[in-house]
């Protein structure tokens, strides 16, 4: 949408002397020569890809193969077989493979409801994953795309931060999908926090967010149903950045699909800003793309990572089952 204009300077020109933020830019945009424009070349050159935290070395493992996807973020493991129960030691170098690479995946792994649960249950209590009315256990959820049901999952987002304390984790696997089709992205949200400005930054400091379980539900679900859904679940306030609670590290904590509002913000002024920085988090330098295979296995940490599930392969059928595992309050 182009800029109307106005006979009134642009927000940002009332407000003193500082500096205008790239957010603010966005509406006047079209008046500043390109290099100057939000989203062209604020980012020329290269982009700190800082894969560790702050005085983690970097140290080989021992008890499997671990096969990195690029320099930031993704590592496929081979020696590891989740039939098995895992030792201590196995376990507590998957989580540092974990902590280190924000995403592991392992191919091949042909596991029972009971040794899928058994693996998620190495990093603490399940959680229940579907929105429903009427309460669910936790447990193995199955999800089904076929010409009947779309997936609406092809959007970048952290899941499940329309609650209070979000997963901190997903296993997820495939059962069945298309050959070449229906990847998944995954996104490193610290290294998107530490590229932004540090004016930008700075004035992220002690933001605050409302996230909404039903915030995009409108188009597709009922609007009673969405309201009641939402009686459920109440909105929740989450840091725009929140801190890692093991590695330290801090991250864009806010996503395109149930970030509804930024509090103490003028409604618009917030929307532009959630739109910068979902258009941040997207450089393919954070990413990491997994082309899956029947039997595969993707586990993420959730706490440092946004997803994107590829939806090229409608109206073919994909399936695949999920255990969530339960989290803490971000800070
Ligand atoms: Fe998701």
């Amino acid at each position: 949408m182009t800029a109307p204009m106005t006979e009134s300077p642009p927000a940002v020109e009332q407000e003193g002397a500082a500096p205008p933020l790239p957010w603010d830019l966005a509406e006047s945009g079209a008046a500043l020569p390109p290099s100057a424009r939000p989203g062209r070349s604020l980012h020329g050159g290269p982009r700190l890809l800082r894969r560790l935290a702050e005085g983690q070395e970097d140290r080989p493992y021992e008890l499997f193969r671990l096969r990195p996807l690029g320099p930031l973020i993704g590592a496929e493991i081979t020696g590891v077989d989740l039939e098995e129960p895992l030792s201590a030691r196995v376990r507590e170098e998957l989580h540092r493979a974990l902590l280190e690479w924000k995403v592991l995946f392992f191919r091949d792994q042909w596991i029972s409801h009971d040794q899928h649960l058994a693996f998620a249950l190495n990093w603490g209590e399940l959680e229940q994953q579907r929105v429903t009315l009427t309460g669910a256990d936790a447990g193995v959820a199955r999800y089904v795309k076929d010409a009947a049901h779309a997936g609406f999952e092809n959007a970048w987002h952290v899941d499940m931060t329309g609650r209070p304390r979000p997963a901190m984790g997903f296993v997820l696997r495939l059962l069945k999908g298309p050959r070449a089709a229906g990847d998944t992205l995954f996104a490193d949200a610290a290294a998107a926090y530490d590229n932004l400005p540090e004016t930008v930054r700075e004035q992220l400091d002690g933001l605050r967010a409302v996230h909404d379980l039903t915030a995009t539900m409108g188009p597709f679900v009922p609007a009673e149903q969405v309201a009641r859904i939402r009686e459920r679940f109440p909105p929740v306030v989450h840091p725009v950045v929140r801190t890692h609670p093991e590695t330290g590290r801090r991250t864009l904590f806010v996503n395109s699909v149930f970030t509804d509002r930024v509090v103490d913000m003028e409604p618009e002024r917030g929307e532009r800003l959630l739109q910068y920085l979902f258009r941040e988090l997207q450089a393919p330098e954070y990413q990491v793309r997994f082309s899956w295979t029947a039997g595969a296995v993707a586990f993420w940490d959730n706490r440092a990572v946004q997803h994107y599930a590829v939806n090229d392969y409608f109206p073919a059928p994909r399936v695949t089952e999920r255990v969530a595992i339960a989290g803490d309050l971000p800070y």
